[in-house]
């Protein structure tokens, strides 16, 4: 027992869970995902996997996107980076519904499956069910070998490494950093961009890993902010546009170590009801990040302050205005919109992480949960 428990110490490499080390391994990650595929000085994206397809993607009707859990959320940052990238029209989809409603799906459809574990066997059954109605079926998994990365006709893996916690941290981001790749692969094969604004995109891309770096620097901050709000019951997290995926995860990851209980919306949406639950007591998590809906966002904020939510903001480097109005900022540096997710996720995991073990919650093996989920 001891040597195991020893074992156990020297893999999570002086970090005291599983998660904090996933989540301070993601300027790696990334970067060992892109590594080889992202030649951004010769404006390129190498992906074989997309390569040898090219065609089935360029001719697609629409692309349909199917995962659960936190590789869902993936999914649906996606669609924002694929519409607005490739535009191709794009639907993502809770796999465990998908396989059971008699989908229409045709031989012009792309199905995307996205797992980190590749064994999920809602995903797993989502696949047989589209490549049985002739589609095309690609997937996005971390574990090589796994049964999905076997059973689609084609792939690209995240190369996070192995993922121990069960909450999911550096395999969102790498699926964040695939799905981007990817569109950005279709985007230039249908001359969406000008080469200067696709040069610019992928120079961007290279700089996410740094940007990351930087962003975890705000561990300290978010430490503090764990201690206020510890004790909450429930939490709000909203967010727009790109951002919108990102406060779904940032609730899902409270919910699954901390157990509190946390929604997320989209900012806009909170005006047909969550506005209901504000008061003093509720925290209200916003990621207001430059550019995008900025402005929008900040109205949302006012009304926010205006029925006394608590307000944590993540922000722009350098935002005035809802410093102004929150009652605590958390920066992450400035990037382009469709990049920002990789970046406001990660004080949203910060905070999750340490609200748990303030509440002395198992954080790597949370309760009534399971790392990969191989029944229904
Ligand atoms: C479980 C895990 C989640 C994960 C989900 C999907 O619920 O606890 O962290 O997001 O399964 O798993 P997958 O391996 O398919 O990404």
């Amino acid at each position: 027992l001891e040597l195991q428990m020893n074992l156990e110490e020297i893999e999570k490499g002086g970090y005291e869970h599983f998660m904090l080390k996933e989540i301070y391994e993601q300027p790696r990650a990334i970067l060992d995902t892109y590594r080889g595929r992202l030649l951004a000085d010769q404006g390129i994206v190498k992906m074989a996997g997309i390569d040898q397809h090219i065609e089935k993607f360029l001719n697609a009707n629409r692309i349909i996107i199917v995962a659960c859990g936190t590789s869902w959320h993936a999914g649906l940052v996606a669609e924002y980076i694929f519409e607005d990238m490739a535009r191709i029209p794009v639907e993502v989809e809770y796999a465990s519904e998908f396989r059971y409603r008699n989908p229409v799906i045709t031989e012009n459809d792309v199905l995307i499956a996205i797992s980190q574990s590749g064994e999920t066997a809602d995903t797993l059954a989502a696949i047989k069910l589209a490549k049985e109605k002739g589609a095309f079926v690609f997937g996005v998994c971390n574990v090589v070998g796994s049964s999905i990365a076997r059973e689609t006709h084609a792939g690209a893996y995240t190369h996070a490494g192995p993922e121990i916690g069960v909450a999911s941290t550096k395999a969102f981001t790498t699926q964040i950093t695939v799905l981007t790749l990817i569109a950005l692969k279709l985007a230039q094969e249908k001359g969406v961009f000008s080469e200067s604004k696709y040069h610019e995109i992928l120079t961007e891309l290279e700089s996410i890993p740094s940007k990351v770096e930087r962003t975890l620097e705000s561990n300290e901050i978010v430490e503090q902010i764990s201690e206020i709000y510890k004790d909450s019951s429930n939490c709000l997290y909203l967010g727009r546009g790109y951002n919108f995926p990102v406060a779904l995860e940032g609730a899902l990851k409270l919910k699954e170590i901390s157990y509190i209980h946390a929604e997320g919306y989209p900012a806009a949406e909170m005006k047909h009801g969550p506005i209901a639950l504000i008061d003093e007591q509720m925290p209200v998590i916003v990621i207001a990040t430059k550019k995008g809906h900025y402005e929008k966002v900040v109205s949302n904020i006012q009304e926010i302050k205006s029925r006394s939510g608590r307000i944590i903001a993540i922000v722009t480097e350098g935002d005035v205005q809802v410093r102004e109005l929150a009652d605590h900022v958390i920066e992450v540096p400035e990037a382009t919109e469709c990049l920002t997710p990789l970046l406001t996720t990660i004080p949203l995991q910060l905070l999750s992480y340490h609200i748990a073990v303030m509440r002395g919650c198992n954080v790597d093996q949370p309760r009534n949960l399971a790392k990969s989920v191989t029944v229904e």
